[in-house]
């Protein structure tokens, strides 16, 4: 498998083969977007990370936000950009097929809003905090290392330690919320840029 050929991917064929056994959607969007949607945040564009159909990038792309939305699955990005059409949304959702552990963010392109669920490698948190744009926010959700206590088959890499992700962020951020949710083994987690 060469650069940018996902053809065997195992991310991608796991997760294609999940999306079309599931069926349809629900487009639920994630709770940390009604967070962002009361809170200050700058005008401007969202990026998703592993977005799935992401039910977040099409509520925040009902409020009027160009959202880029990144998987490495076309079966989640062609349900997403499919339900994007039906809403109306289209012309604002902006979908890549593109593996996140080999992935960098544009030097020039900053985000309003970098959201990212159900996702975890260090390395693609730290790359997407360089696209916060001033005053942006970092919104994340993912597995801690109680969930791998639960389920030692999860790989250590996809969950995190107990002070992150906050001891990965530099000076210019500041964190907003950190929550733990001891029953699902996750913890939410906000941050804004100076
Ligand atoms: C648990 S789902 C989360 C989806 C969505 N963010 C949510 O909260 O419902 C994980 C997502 O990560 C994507 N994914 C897994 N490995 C990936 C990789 N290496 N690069 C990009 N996306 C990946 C999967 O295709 C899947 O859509």
């Amino acid at each position: 498998m060469g650069a940018g050929d996902l053809s065997t991917h195992p991310d991608r064929m796991r997760w294609n083969a999940k999306y079309e056994a599931a069926g349809e959607p629900r487009f639920a969007p994630h709770p940390l977007v009604d967070w962002a949607l009361v809170a200050d945040v700058p005008t401007g564009p969202v990026l998703d990370l592993a977005c799935g159909p992401s039910g977040s990038a099409l509520r925040l792309a009902a409020e009027g936000r160009a959202v880029t939305a990144i998987d490495v699955s076309e079966v989640a990005l062609r349900l997403l950009q499919d339900e994007a059409r039906r809403r109306g949304v289209d012309g604002l959702v902006t979908t890549v097929q593109a593996d996140l552990s080999s992935w960098r963010p544009s030097p020039t392109e900053k985000y309003a809003i970098v959201l990212c669920t159900g996702f975890w490698y260090e390395q693609v948190f730290l790359r997407a905090i360089e696209a916060v744009r001033p005053s942006g926010l970092v919104l994340w959700e993912a597995f801690t290392a109680e969930a791998r206590r639960r389920r030692p088959s999860l790989p250590a890499e996809w969950c995190l330690a107990e002070d992150e992700p906050a001891a990965l962020l530099p000076d210019n951020f500041s964190v907003l919320l950190q929550q733990d949710l001891p029953d699902q083994g996750k913890r939410r987690f906000v941050a804004r840029a100076e």
